[in-house]
This record gives C-alpha cells, sequence and structure tokens, in this order.
C-alpha cells in the first residue's frame, strides 16, 4: 500500500474497526499491522507502538537504525497467542526524535519501554525480545527493571561494550549522518547485514527503514551505543529462562561468541539459526520463529 494511501486512512481508524474483524485474514497483512499501530504520549514525546492480540504480553525490541517494521514475520504471527507490543524507539520510524546534539542511551531507551508498558497498562512480567542494540537495551532493562521479566531473548547481539575503534566509528558516523541524511548510512550498513543467498528484497526493506529513522536520533543512539556499559559480568546473576539467538552468517554478533554469553546465564539456550545474518528474525523467519515458539513454550510449561 503506497504510503499516502496509508496515511490518508488513518484518521478512518476508528470507523473502520468493524470492517478490520472481517479483514484479519493473511490476504491482508498490511491492513492489519497498520491498524494495530497507536500512537502513545510518554514523558519525553510521542512514540509508536505496534499493540495486537491478547494473553502473555511479548515485547520486541529492533535494532540500530531500524523500527517495529523489522519484526515484520512476528508480529501477525504471535499476536494470535500473545499481546505483541513493538515499538519505535526515540528517534525511529514513527516516534518522535531529539535534537542533533543529543544522546540516547541504553538506559534512557530501557526506561521509555518501561513506561510505554505502563501506559499501556502493563504492569506485570513480560516476555522480552531484542535484537542488536535492542540487545544492549534488554541487558540495561535487566539490570534496571529485572521484576518486570518474564524471560528474555537475546538475538544478534553481544554483552560487551565497544573497543575505542568502534566509540570512534560511532561519533564519525553521528556525524556523517547529521551532513549526509539517513541515507548515506543505507548502503554502508546493509551490505554487512545479512548472509550471502538473502534476498535483495529483505535489504530493500531494512534500506527503508534506515531511511526513515532521523538523523537525529541516528546520530543519538549511535553516541549512546558508545557509551554502554559491558553487562558480560552480570550474565551469571540472570533469573529468568533466557534464549540466546544468533545467525549462521552473523559478522556483526558471531554465533561463536554468542554462545559463550549464553554459557554463562544459568537458565539459557542457544540456537543457531541458519541461513542468516545480523537480522536473522527477518532472514530465516521460519526458523526463527520455531525457535522463539518453542521457547516460551518452555517458559509457560515452567
Ligand atoms: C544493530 O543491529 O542494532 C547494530 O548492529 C548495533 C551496533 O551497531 O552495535
Amino acid at each position: 500500500m503506497k504510503k499516502q494511501m496509508k496515511e490518508a486512512l488513518l484518521p478512518l481508524k476508528s470507523s473502520l474497526i468493524p470492517l478490520i474483524m472481517e479483514i484479519q485474514s493473511p490476504k491482508y497483512p498490511e491492513w492489519t499491522t497498520l491498524l494495530s499501530l497507536k500512537k502513545i504520549s510518554i514523558s519525553h514525546g510521542v512514540r509508536q507502538v505496534y499493540d495486537q492480540g491478547d494473553g502473555q504480553a511479548l515485547l520486541f525490541i529492533h535494532g540500530f537504525p531500524l523500527n517495529h517494521r523489522m519484526w515484520c514475520e512476528q508480529l501477525e504471527e504471535f499476536s494470535r497467542d500473545y499481546r505483541v507490543i513493538a515499538p519505535d524507539l526515540c528517534g525511529f520510524g514513527g516516534s518522535d526524535s531529539v535534537s542533533d546534539d543529543a544522546v540516547l542511551t541504553m538506559k534512557q531507551f530501557s526506561d521509555e519501554l518501561v513506561e510505554i508498558l505502563l501506559t499501556l497498562d502493563l504492569d506485570i512480567p513480560v516476555h522480552l525480545v531484542g535484537l542488536s542494540m535492542g540487545g544492549y537495551i534488554l541487558g540495561q532493562f535487566q539490570k534496571d527493571h529485572a521484576m518486570r521479566i518474564a524471560s528474555m531473548v537475546f538475538c544478534d547481539t553481544k554483552s560487551t561494550a565497544d573497543t575505542e575503534e568502534v566509540k570512534s566509528n560511532r561519533h564519525k558516523t553521528a556525524r556523517v549522518v547529521l551532513e549526509a541524511g539517513s541515507s548515506s548510512l543505507a548502503e554502508v550498513m546493509g551490505s554487512k547485514l545479512f548472509a550471502p543467498n538473502t534476498p535483495a528484497s529483505i535489504f530493500d526493506e531494512v534500506k527503508t527503514m534506515i531511511v526513515d529513522a532521523s538523523p537525529a536520533g541516528i546520530a543519538a543512539a549511535s553516541r549512546g551505543m558508545a557509551e554502554r556499559e559491558d553487562f558480560t559480568d552480570q550474565l551469571q546473576t540472570f533469573r529468568v529462562p533466557t534464549l540466546v539467538v544468533a545467525g549462521e552468517y552473523d559478522s556483526i554478533s558471531p554465533p561463536a561468541e554468542m554462545q559463550t554469553m549464553a554459557e554463562k546465564i544459568p537458565d539459557s539456550e542457544f540456537i543457531e539459526i541458519a541461513n542468516a545474518g545480523h537480522m536473522s528474525p527477518l532472514e530465516n523467519p521460519q526458523d526463527f520463529n520455531a525457535a522463539l515458539r518453542a521457547f516460551l513454550r518452555r517458559v509457560e510449561l515452567a
């Protein structure tokens, strides 16, 4: 569906509710996704949040510099059995952004997730799934808000902090994107994210998400990632069931490193997703969803 048409339809949302019930079928995935989006106000502005389904809450935290759409292969699938929440973090997708010189730390992102949950009346432990930067945020969430967690899934991420070289690259990224726009990052990042046989259509979709992020949001999150703390020492203190997922060809968070991370977490499982790189939920949704479903079932039975 064309962007202009989606925008034109938004004001009609409430009058369309009865119609939605009829058209919620796999033939109309774009409709259901569009109509599950909410704009909510929290203390630092408006956030766009996908909220669909009933049951235990399952919160998806996107990677950098993407938005909730990176979970497009999970949203409808899991909202059949769970209440699926997938926000666009500050500065990304349809959420408000920040000033050009801002820093968005993993703590700010994790606190904003709590605010989003409370605004949605979810003052209960939830299942949390974070990819890459989403995993860094999840590490912080576990440090500050452990009582709010039912289980955790770390996808294509790491517990270590940045080296000095990576930190300096992040500050360079911030400068370049502010000067040249978000699209300048799309080509550079895109090529590192995928397995060799991942279709170009997935690359294109990811590039669109990068372009949709505001330059200030990208810059602020880059600076925030550079400041993030190493949470490797905390892994052994995790007290909830945890799944660690790595794409077979992930060169940013290699499977061997993720397996070592999993081995430090007491109640954990590690799974490698075949034919996938850093974007395993998008590249091989069939295997990713099967692994997530099996894990959640185990957590529910425990
Ligand atoms: C991500 O996918 O969120 C990024 O690769 C995180 C990073 O740059 O470390």
